[in-house]
């Protein structure tokens, strides 16, 4: 009888791996190779222990990151806020110069141009308890996959928001400065948004002013002024969210980093979000407010699309 159910699991293991990799061949992915710990292995190798505190507690840190023609975009960026996100939580992450080795073979391993990358650092495996010290090494996981662009009429036309119910945590209990494996929080709002049939939602904090979206950064345009919460209004200093800040800046556009409330947001001229994935997003509608995608939003798409260009350019010289 042992035997027998033995080999079924096996059986449906195999099966299910032939599946995955035809899944990730008709989607058209690849992620055949996972740099794990210290060394590359193939995705079917590539396993973690079911008590490692990642798993257990949410207990590690994260980045993604996006690679254009090779060339991972604000990689030093990236590195730097996934040590500080580290250190929020004493986490140990290996030195910037062996993620960044990782990162590149693993691009390399894939084959990858414009690539989706993810690095994870989780607490590790060790004993059941949330005493950190439980856990003598930390995992480490860096993987890539073909960069799927989200479709461009969103970018022509817009998309849906709503004003979730769900309060962003707020900064003296999960920083949200600390780019988590703890994303409940999100993922709570994320399901407010999908029920009411949008994409993303904007969280409010504690106090009522607007925070961030579940992954994504808000800005509006109002009076003129591209407005944005500032960093004590309690959200992740998103990457992007500095560089348009600082693109804005550049190019004439007067930029107020703040404390908004909801009202401010709906009396918007325009409103966009911003992540590493999705760049500028522009938004056409939060709950039954509908906005157009306006100049400013398309002029500092534009500044960005460029930006990235020349970051490029200058990493190859
Ligand atoms: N998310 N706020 C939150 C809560 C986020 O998770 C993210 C990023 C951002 C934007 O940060 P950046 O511009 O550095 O990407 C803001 C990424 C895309 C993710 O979770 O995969």
């Amino acid at each position: 009888m042992r035997r027998a159910g033995a080999r079924d699991a096996s059986i449906a293991k195999k099966k299910s791996g032939v599946h995955n990799v035809r899944q990730h061949i008709e989607r058209g992915e690849t992620m055949a190779y996972i740099f794990l710990d210290n060394r590359m292995v193939t995705d079917s190798e590539a396993r973690i222990s079911v008590f490692d505190h990642g798993f257990l507690y949410g207990d590690g840190v994260y980045e993604t990151m996006r690679t254009y023609d090779q060339v991972v975009f604000m990689r030093e960026q990236h590195l730097e806020r996934l040590s500080r996100s580290a250190a929020f939580i004493r986490l140990k992450v290996p030195p910037d110069d062996f993620v960044a080795e990782a990162v590149r073979q693993t691009l390399a391993a894939n084959g990858l141009t414009d690539a989706y990358v993810r690095i994870t650092v989780s607490r590790g495996k060790g004993p059941l308890g949330l005493d950190p010290d439980l856990c003598p090494e930390p995992t480490f996981v860096v993987f890539a996959q073909e960069f799927r662009r989200y479709p461009e009429s969103w970018y022509r036309d817009g998309v849906r928001l709503v004003l979730a119910g769900t309060r962003r945590n707020p900064v003296d209990a999960v920083n949200p400065r600390i780019k988590s494996l703890n994303f409940l929080n999100n993922i709570l709002a994320k399901i407010e948004a999908k029920d009411r049939g949008a994409l993303e939602a904007v969280m409010l904090n504690e106090g009522g002013y607007i925070a961030e979206g579940t992954i994504s950064n808000i800005f509006f345009m109002q009076e003129g002024i591209l407005r944005t919460p500032s960093l004590d209004a309690g959200i992740l200093d998103g990457i992007t969210r500095a560089l348009v800040i600082s693109l804005a800046r550049r190019n004439g556009i007067r930029v107020e980093e703040g404390l908004f409330l909801p009202e401010d947001l709906l009396q918007a001229t325009e409103v966009f979000y911003t992540n590493t994935t999705s760049e500028i997003m522009p938004v056409s509608m939060i709950d039954q407010r509908p906005f157009v995608v306006g100049e400013a939003t398309r002029f500092l798409h534009r500044l960005y699309r460029e930006e990235v260009v020349k970051y490029v350019e200058a990493f190859r010289r």
